[in-house]
């Protein structure tokens, strides 16, 4: 099962084996990683589940689609070219390793 590591904000970083198929943000929430508050529950609705994916996996990841790319817009924390919805990234065995910080801000 592929491996993702949460960065706190202020560094301290925690990895957990996601179960295929689930996203980035179920991963962190089932597991009780802090920072993701996911109030939407994955719907691309809400933006609290922001974080900063690590610029090596952006192109294993992939640019936002277009109702995240509007979302990230109203993010707490200003986004930047490594933003994403942490609801729409799904986890596979290609994402092993895949490294994210949390968003300082989510609300
Ligand atoms: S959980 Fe609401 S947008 Fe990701």
């Amino acid at each position: 099962m592929p491996n993702v590591t949460y960065i706190q904000p202020d560094g301290k970083e925690v990895t957990i084996e996601a179960r295929d198929g689930d996203s980035v943000m179920e991963t962190a929430v089932r597991n009780g990683v802090k920072g993701i508050i996911a109030e939407c529950g994955g719907a691309c609705a809400c933006a609290t589940c922001h974080v900063f994916v690590d610029e090596a996996f952006m192109g294993k990841v992939g640019e936002p689609g277009p109702l995240e790319d509007d979302m990230l817009d109203g993010s707490a924390e200003e986004r930047n070219a490594c933003s994403r919805l942490s609801c729409q990234i799904k986890m596979n065995a290609d994402l092993d390793g895949l490294r994210v910080r949390i968003a300082s801000e989510q609300v």
